[in-house]
């Protein structure tokens, strides 16, 4: 590297992420999470799904070149996906609610109770997702995914979310909650899946629908990142659809 570039990267007012604040850096976690780990993953995931759809039918006419193996890496891996899609709806509620709630509006200080019922359920929420990833019987993978639901939309109507409730649409909010709980329902009805043709369609149609929902938290996310403030650098005419 010569003296030049040097000189110019010592004399640069802003570098990266120091242009950023504490609460920008946290905000972007669970975007950089969906980047990084979740669609990724949401293309494996996809990729054994026709695999495993077309080793079915294939099955049917007796000339089977597919390995056997690729429902259950269907599975492993969408284990995985549906875990981290909720535990980053998790990160991202998180955000919103000890910056815009807590800290901004002075839930902490004001209303103390309410402020840990809402870590607690927060606690709750993630207990129930742990015991809903071990739980074999049916009866038990019902409460905690409907528990784990439950603690998701709670949480998702404390102030400090962002929800867009006229434009539920595109709203990544809505859309984000939406596809979290497709992946709670299908980690519910994991065994029922080989058992039932009719649940079995049933998943595949309902994860059709997260596959555009996925595609939607990506345009909304990327659209949310550039307005709602604090990213990057605050500007006052952007504060002004924060509440
Ligand atoms: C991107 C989302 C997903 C899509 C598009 C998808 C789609 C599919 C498709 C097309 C099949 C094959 C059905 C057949 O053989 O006729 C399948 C099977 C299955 N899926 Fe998914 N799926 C998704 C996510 C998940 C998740 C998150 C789970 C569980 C956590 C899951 C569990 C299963 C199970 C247990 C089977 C049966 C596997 C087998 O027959 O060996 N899927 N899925
Ligand atoms: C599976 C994918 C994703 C899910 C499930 C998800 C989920 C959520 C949820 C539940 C919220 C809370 C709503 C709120 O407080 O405003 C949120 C907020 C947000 N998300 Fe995502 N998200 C995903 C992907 C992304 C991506 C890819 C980006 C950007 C590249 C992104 C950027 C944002 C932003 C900027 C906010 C608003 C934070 C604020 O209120 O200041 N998200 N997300």
């Amino acid at each position: 590297m010569n003296t030049y570039i040097l000189t110019s990267l010592a004399l640069q007012q802003y570098l990266a992420f120091s242009n950023l604040g504490s609460e920008d850096l946290v905000s972007l976690i669970h975007p950089v999470l969906v980047v990084i780990f979740v669609f990724p993953m949401v293309g494996i995931v996809s990729n054994f799904a026709w695999q495993t759809r077309q080793r079915r039918l294939a099955a049917k006419q007796d000339k089977n070149k597919i390995p056997a193996l690729v429902g259950r890496e269907h599975v492993k891996f969408g284990r995985w996906l549906a875990a981290s899609v909720v535990v980053a709806s998790l990160i991202a509620l998180a955000y919103s609610i000890t910056y815009k709630s807590f800290i901004k509006k002075g839930l902490w200080t004001k209303n103390n109770p309410q402020a840990i019922l809402i870590i607690l359920i927060f606690v709750a929420t993630i207990a129930s997702l742990v015991l809903l990833l071990r739980a074999r019987p049916k009866l038990w993978r019902g409460i905690f995914a409907t528990l784990t639901g439950i603690g998701l939309v709670v949480l998702g109507q404390q102030d400090g979310v962002w929800r867009l409730p006229d434009e539920w649409y595109w709203s990544h909010y809505y859309l984000g909650i939406a596809v979290s709980l497709l992946m709670i329902f299908s980690l519910a009805i994991i065994d029922d899946i080989y058992r039932s043709i009719t649940i079995r369609n049933l998943h595949i149609a309902l994860n059709c629908l997260a596959l555009l929902l996925f595609i939607g938290q990506g345009l909304t996310g990327t659209r949310d990142l550039l307005e709602i403030p604090p990213v990057g650098k605050k500007q006052p005419k952007k504060a002004a659809v924060e509440w």
